[in-house]
């Protein structure tokens, strides 16, 4: 039998405007980079977005390479979208990206319109839509002028494949270049949608006031750097986490340094009567330019741990004062190379 969502949905989730829109998201939204690839998606991946979904948890996040192998998560998703998700349609966000190698040869990766247009083309066969909601230039390509990309994002949005524009890890002065080339095509940019977390605060340079002056929304992804801003990793690493497999987080930026900081946090965090990682995610969403947290889940108990932090919002100015003085740079952001431009 086909899936059939939770009559009480609506009722607990909290949804911020995205920008200057008429478009709200929710506080948490889940993305599908790890754990949703593969040859066919597994149970827990099934229930982790069932559970999200029946959580009022309207927005998922994709990308063309997100799998491995590249490609599955939007295929297995596509499937999921076909047999059960198909008549929530309407009550979905769903995103996609491209920008990163997907494919073999020049037309594979980056920021050209040969590119770009095909992988989003590919990505809602993959994903079994007519259309995304969100499409996102998924790094700046020095090596392709901004126009070209901006061409592509545009065609895509005329043509009605998408239907709001982002991009991601843009820094603050392409960003403005971005919105100052799609506002002269009679486009408005929707989302940004950069890594920030307690330990990798880079957005607030900048970055973060130019959206807000212009009514960009702004997802953060990553915000509890990957899994680092969580109570597992208080002394040590334990088997079955992202660092323990060798995948996108490496054991090296495990430091010292790093470990007194999540400790550090984690008495904090203790004291507002909250996990480590509900702290993190509740601190990204303190800050009024983030419209929403875009996390990833290993399983339903981490995703219900991240849904419970929205019980405990408010930071005192003590705590933020506290916090701002432990909260240091950790060197994790991985994306910083593309926000170098
Ligand atoms: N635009 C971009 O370039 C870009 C880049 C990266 C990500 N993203 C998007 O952002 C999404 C989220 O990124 P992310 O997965 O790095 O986010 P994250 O939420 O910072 O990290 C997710 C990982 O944290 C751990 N975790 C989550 N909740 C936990 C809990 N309650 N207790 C203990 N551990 C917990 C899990 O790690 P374990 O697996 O170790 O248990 C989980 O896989 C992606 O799926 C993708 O959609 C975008």
């Amino acid at each position: 039998m086909s899936y059939l969502a939770n009559k009480k949905r609506y009722q607990t989730m909290q949804y911020r405007k995205c920008g200057q829109s008429g478009v709200k998201l929710p506080l948490i939204s889940v993305g599908l980079w790890h754990n949703f690839g593969g040859n066919g998606m597994s149970a827990e991946a099934k229930k982790i977005l069932f559970e999200s979904f029946d959580s009022g948890i309207t927005h998922f996040d994709l990308a063309n390479n997100y799998g491995p192998p590249y490609g599955s998560a939007e295929s297995n998703f596509g499937k999921i979208m076909k047999s059960d998700f198909k008549k929530y349609r309407d009550e979905l966000i769903i995103s996609s990206k491209a920008g990163y190698d997907m494919w073999d040869g020049p037309y594979g990766e980056w920021g050209s319109k040969k590119h770009v247009i095909a992988s989003c083309d590919q990505s809602l066969k993959r994903m079994n839509l007519d259309y995304v909601d969100i499409f996102y230039s998924h790094r700046f390509d020095p090596n392709t002028p901004l126009e070209e990309t901006a061409d592509a994002l545009e065609s895509i949005y005329r043509s009605g494949k998408a239907l709001y524009i982002g991009v991601s890890s843009y820094s603050f002065k392409k960003t403005n270049e971005m919105i100052k080339i799609l506002k002269t095509r009679g486009i408005k940019l929707f989302i940004h949608q950069p890594s920030y977390s307690l330990i990798n605060r880079w957005i607030e340079n900048g970055l973060t006031k130019t959206l807000q002056k212009n009514g960009v929304g702004c997802i953060a992804f990553s915000p509890l750097a990957q899994g680092f801003l969580s109570q597992k990793y208080l002394s040590g690493i334990p088997s079955g986490t992202r660092v323990s497999e060798n995948s996108s987080f490496s054991k090296d930026l495990i430091t010292k340094k790093n470990t007194k900081i999540i400790n550090d946090l984690n008495i904090i965090a203790k004291k507002r009567g909250q996990t480590l990682s509900q702290m993190a995610l509740a601190w990204v969403i303190n800050n009024k330019a983030i419209t929403s947290a875009l996390i990833g889940v290993r399983n339903v108990k981490q995703l219900r741990d991240n849904i419970a932090a929205l019980n405990n919002l408010k930071f005192s100015k003590e705590e933020i004062k506290k916090i701002d003085l432990k909260a240091k740079e950790g060197g994790i952001n991985l994306w910083a190379p593309s926000s170098s431009h």
